[in-house]
């Protein structure tokens, strides 16, 4: 029997071991969902802090209970580790590591190399790849085929060994939508890579959307989120016209989105957050120049989102100015420092943009956030405010950056004495 087909009946058998190389907001939930689904499940980490939670059954993902991770770790169906050698004992390997930019916003795929490269060395014959990091099209070919390919002495893929590139589309703090339901894209670099990335895929998620290559499935994945990026930014944009013309965005937006087809609502706010939307299109870009090409609508989309923290400055400012006041030395409580609500992640979060800048001009900031009890971000490190009703009053601005649920905005608006608000908690409109 033909390697392919061993690894075809295991994954069948869910006798597969499936190792993820990554655990973090994607790579511990598919890690738990194939654990779920019945696989003998390895997580690698680099972080031992990570891995020792994980072995003591203790989740660091909102999404992720401790409860599934520690019964999925009780019955030994789950287990993690630093060492790369646990590859040995494994049969399909999913990466899941950063892919950041750099400082100069060129893509970061250090992680992606050195996971690529930790993985080769422990290549055999009949073993399935699946790169899941959101990248820039080609990375599976360029990057990770010739490393593979060179291990064990020489692999041929689709023969020996087998790598698709299948993009996570999880969003965090998301319950309706979850790993299993959400449609999963898939490539392979060879139809039988394809055929093993699907299998193993079905037995643990609802649909599988198969495309012709790895370059399709990773083109998919930034098509979506620069898709986000665009529209977010055309929001952004309507928020800037309306000011001008004295209109109120939220309602217009509101309004337009009662069409029943061909619209499509996004909302204005403080910027891009997270992992992705702010991160991924620049992908597309990097990878659009090195082909001589701009790539228009992501760069005009990234100037008009990257502006809206200092917007927002203006917009406390002003406010503060109506009364007459300075921001040097008024005090601003900012409520909501996470990239969006009701999850803690602060990665690219304008609020810590819109916060630095009024520390500049000296600001007396504060903060608020059910979700995060406490950060340091380079000049920044500060706390929650125990009492947040005290601060609201206490503040001569409030500014509302995240519109976590548990909040009565209502109250808020009602009792501060200024509220700038980038998410329209309240109905800003009222018909005279
Ligand atoms: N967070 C999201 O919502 C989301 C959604 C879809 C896609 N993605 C993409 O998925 C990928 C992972 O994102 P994330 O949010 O899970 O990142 P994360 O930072 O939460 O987790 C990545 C994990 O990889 C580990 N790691 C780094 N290098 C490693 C190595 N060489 N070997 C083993 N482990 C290593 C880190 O310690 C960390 O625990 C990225 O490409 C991201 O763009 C993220």
């Amino acid at each position: 029997m033909n390697v392919q087909q061993q690894l075809l009946d295991k994954i069948a058998a869910k006798e597969a071991r499936v190792a993820i190389i990554g655990l973090g907001y994607v790579g511990l939930p598919l890690a738990v969902a194939f654990g779920e689904a019945g696989f003998s499940t390895t997580g690698v980490d680099i972080d031992e802090g990570k891995v020792r939670d994980l072995n003591a059954g203790t989740s660091y993902i909102e999404d992720v209970p401790s409860l599934h991770i520690s019964r999925l770790v009780a019955d030994g169906r789950l287990w993690a580790t630093t060492d790369y050698a646990s590859l040995d004992h494994c049969d399909v390997v999913c990466i899941c590591v950063p892919t950041p930019l750099r400082k100069t916003r060129a893509p970061d795929i250090s992680y992606v190399v050195h996971a690529a490269e930790a993985i080769a060395a422990h290549l055999r014959p009949g073993m399935l790849v699946v790169l899941e990091s959101t990248t820039f099209p080609g990375t599976t070919r360029e990057i990770i085929l010739p490393r593979c390919s060179r291990a064990s002495g020489g692999l041929t893929v689709g023969k020996d060994f087998f790598l698709c590139f299948s993009p996570e589309r999880v969003d965090p703090g998301r319950t309706d939508f979850t790993t299993k339901n959400t449609p999963k894209v898939m490539g392979g670099v060879t139809k039988a890579c394809l055929n093993a990335g699907q299998a193993l895929y079905e037995a643990v998620i609802d649909r599988i959307v198969p495309v012709s290559s790895p370059e399709a499935a990773e083109m998919t994945k930034l098509l979506e989120n620069t898709f986000r990026a665009v529209n977010i930014g055309l929001a952004n944009e309507v928020l800037l016209i309306c000011d001008k013309l004295g209109l109120n965005a939220w309602e217009v937006i509101e309004a337009a989105a009662t069409k029943p087809f061909g619209f499509m609502k996004f909302l204005p706010g403080p910027g891009l957050g997270g992992h992705c939307i702010p991160v991924d299109p620049q992908y597309l870009s990097w990878k659009m120049r090195t082909l001589g090409y701009t790539a228009r609508f992501i760069e005009l989309a990234t100037d008009v989102n990257r502006a809206m923290p200092a917007y927002w400055v203006r917009k406390v400012q002003e406010a503060l100015n109506s009364v007459g006041k300075a921001v040097r030395g008024s005090r601003v409580l900012v409520i909501g420092v996470a990239y969006k609500r009701n999850v803690s992640d602060l990665r690219e979060a304008p609020a810590l943009d819109i916060m630095a800048l009024l520390t500049d001009l000296g600001a007396r900031i504060s903060y608020h956030d059910s979700h995060v009890p406490a950060f340091t971000h380079e000049d920044l490190s500060l706390s929650s405010v125990n009492d947040l009703w005290a601060a609201v009053c206490d503040a001569d601005c409030v500014l509302i950056t995240a519109d976590h649920s548990g909040y009565d905005w209502e109250a808020i608006h009602q009792r501060a004495r200024i509220v700038v608000d980038t998410r329209a908690t309240v109905k800003p409109f009222t018909l005279s």
